[in-house]
This record gives C-alpha cells, structure tokens and sequence, in this order.
C-alpha cells in the first residue's frame, strides 16, 4: 500500500477527491497526512476523512529555509511514501525538493511547459489561449519545471473567466492526479524512470 502525503494551500477540493478515490479498499494508496502551510479549508477534509493534519505557517520567504526544515521534519515523522502537492502555493525550498525528490508530485492548472506558476489559469486567459489544460508534473527545484508524468487539454471557451475555466480545470486535474498516483502505486509509473533524463 502507498503511503501518501498531501501538502495544500487553500480548498482542497483535489485532495478530497483523492481521499475519496482512497476510501475504496482497492485503491492501492492511501493518505497518512495532509498538511498545509495556513490554516486552510481544505484541512477540513482530511478531518472529515479521519486523517491527521498539521500546518507549518508561512512566515515569508525571508523565512523560507527555517519553514523547510520544519515541513521536512514533520513529513518525516509520516514517512510517506509519496508526497502529492495539490494546491500548496509555496516552492519548496531545493532542500527539502533534494531531500524526497523523486517522490514529490505536484498539480498544475495548465498544460506545462506552457504558463507555469502561481497563475496559470489566469496568465492563460491573459496570452488569449484557445486550449490550456492540466498536468501532474515530478517536482524539481524550478518552477513547475520537472518532468511530466500526465497531461490533457481543455478548452478556454468564450466567455470564460479565471473561475470557469478554472472548474473545469480541476475535474481534469483529479482524474490525472488520481490515475497517477494509482500507477505509482501499482508500480506501472516508476518515479525514479521518469525522472531520469
Ligand atoms: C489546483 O488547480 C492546483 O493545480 C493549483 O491550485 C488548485 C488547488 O485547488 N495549483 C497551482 O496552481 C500550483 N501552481 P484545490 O485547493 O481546490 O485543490
């Protein structure tokens, strides 16, 4: 069974679908963990699933490395064997990357390499992109620049704002992330692999 932490930022709505998908006994992952780095909504979910949660708080960048060292700490009492970033809007510090890396997997709203960072839904809707789309990415020390594991187009309709486009984002980017955790799982998607240029 693959053990999974969730690190996330704000509603957690990708990380309830995981729970949800890991509810089923087939489901060959389960979370151990969520934590978050304020006290977000989405640590509602982990409680309504009965999983524990911590928050390390963001005190500013200036205090980035110190926040690191206290998420690694944490996320090494759990041990997990994957650790899923949906939604946590801070970088990781490289440590903590080099520390888990290959086992740290993120979401992202957009097609990568195409608009990366904290607003790739919006700075879509800005380039007046037809499609974007999402992707669950391995997690190196750049920008939303590690290697591929899942992507899948969606179209930007007319009339679209960051929220709308952004909802049906999201349903894509579960589906991705669940799949891909899955295979990690099931040993169909070796990280190390995909990691190795
Ligand atoms: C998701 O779309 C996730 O990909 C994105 O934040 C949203 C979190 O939604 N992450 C990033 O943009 C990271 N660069 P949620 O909290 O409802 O799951």
């Amino acid at each position: 069974m693959l053990t999974v932490a969730v690190l996330i930022s704000g509603a957690g709505s990708n990380l309830r679908a995981l729970l949800e998908a890991a509810a089923d006994p087939a489901f060959p992952a389960r979370v151990v963990v969520v934590g978050a780095d304020r006290e977000a909504e989405g640590l509602a979910h982990a409680e309504a699933f009965g999983v524990p949660s911590f928050v390390i708080p963001w005190r500013g960048a200036a205090a980035r490395d110190e926040w690191g060292a206290q998420l690694h700490a944490q996320l090494e009492v759990w041990n997990p064997d994957l650790i899923v970033l949906s939604g946590l809007m801070k970088l990781l510090p490289g440590a903590v990357v080099d520390a888990w890396s290959p086992r740290i997997i993120n979401t992202h709203p957009a097609y990568l390499p195409e608009f990366p960072g904290a607003h790739g839904v919006r700075d879509a809707l800005a380039a007046g992109a037809e499609r974007t789309g999402a992707s669950v990415i391995v997690v190196d020390t750049g920008v939303d620049s590690g290697p591929i594991l899942a992507q899948e187009r969606v179209d930007v309709l007319p009339g679209d704002d960051e929220h709308s486009l952004h909802e049906r984002i999201k349903p894509v980017e579960r589906r991705l992330l669940i799949d891909v955790v899955r295979r990690i799982a099931v040993g169909e998607l070796n990280l190390v692999a995909a990691s190795t240029p």
